[in-house]
């Protein structure tokens, strides 16, 4: 792989086989938003350059470093389970159960948004198959270099970007998942607000994240603790209600434990 060199610099007989799902990626993009053109490093796409988001707090440095990178999936059931005193368990029946809430077909263009090493994105690219498309979005490129060595397929995609800024036209996809990385976001609201600009009119959402006593909407500060560690609390109504207000519809929330699984649907624009 060549660092920094465009798409149209590549033959059109590389041997990656990840190179027509990156194309088809960048097909999604809209320039307009993207903070630099699409260069394809080390097996992904950068659209953000040296720019990443500010990482505020240990959690998000600890996004970044190698070491967390590759111990993550090893270390993400455990952590979950603890968190939410989950329902089944098992890596697979999370996958199965995330991409049933997600509607995924074959064919689907899932958009993963803060994919860490992509332990979800490779698996829903073998669910939409050689018609659809996943694509996994981090800040991190520690993260992503992780998804590209374990999780990548001729459907998966990964991308350097920022969920606060979507990098993507609107209504290109027909699924949007942010799983158990919502809370590290800085402007969490935000970030649903571009999940709804992308996803096309009768695509789902799931978000899985934190729950706890109190709330973030309307709160101006962020606590001490919340800024030394960039983990955030949301109460029972911060997400559900974020989606409502955006104009989601079928909200479904799932509480166990300290986390939360909301499901929603953008309904279809009624026809005049
Ligand atoms: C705990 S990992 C979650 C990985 C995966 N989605 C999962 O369910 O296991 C959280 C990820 O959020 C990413 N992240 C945090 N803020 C972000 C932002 N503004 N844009 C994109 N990714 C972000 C971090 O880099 C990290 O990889």
């Amino acid at each position: 792989m060549t660092d920094g060199s465009t798409l149209a610099d590549h033959r059109a007989d590389d041997p990656a086989d990840t190179l027509p799902a990156l194309r088809r990626a960048s097909a999604l993009l809209d320039p307009a938003r993207c903070r630099q053109s699409p260069a394809e490093v080390d097996g992904y796409l950068d659209v953000l350059g040296a720019a990443p988001p500010a990482a505020q707090g240990f959690g998000q440095r600890l996004m970044r470093t190698r070491f967390y990178a590759g111990v993550y999936q090893l270390g993400r059931p455990v952590g979950l389970r603890l968190a939410s005193l989950l329902e089944a368990p098992g890596r697979d029946a999370d996958r199965a159960r995330t991409a049933a809430r997600l509607g995924l077909r074959p064919g689907a263009t899932v958009l993963d948004i803060a994919c860490g090493p992509g332990n979800f994105t490779g698996w829903f690219g073998t669910r939409v198959g050689p018609d659809g498309l996943a694509v996994g979005v981090d800040a991190s490129r520690t993260m992503l270099a992780r998804a590209v060595a374990d999780n990548s397929g001729p459907s998966v995609a990964y991308l350097h970007g920022d969920a606060e800024q979507l990098p993507f036209a609107d209504e290109v996809a027909d699924a949007v998942s942010c799983l158990a990385a919502l809370y590290l976001i800085n402007e969490p609201f935000q970030a649903i607000g571009e999940m709804w600009r992308v996803l096309k009119p009768g695509g789902r959402i799931v978000i899985l994240t934190s729950l706890g006593p109190g709330g973030q909407r309307g709160r101006a500060h962020v606590t001490t603790m919340e800024k030394l560690s960039s983990v955030r609390m949301f109460g029972r109504d911060d997400i559900t209600g974020c989606l409502r207000e955006c104009g989601f519809t079928e909200i479904d929330q799932v509480e166990a434990g300290i986390a939360q699984t909301v499901t929603a649907t953008k309904p279809h624009r009624a026809t005049p």
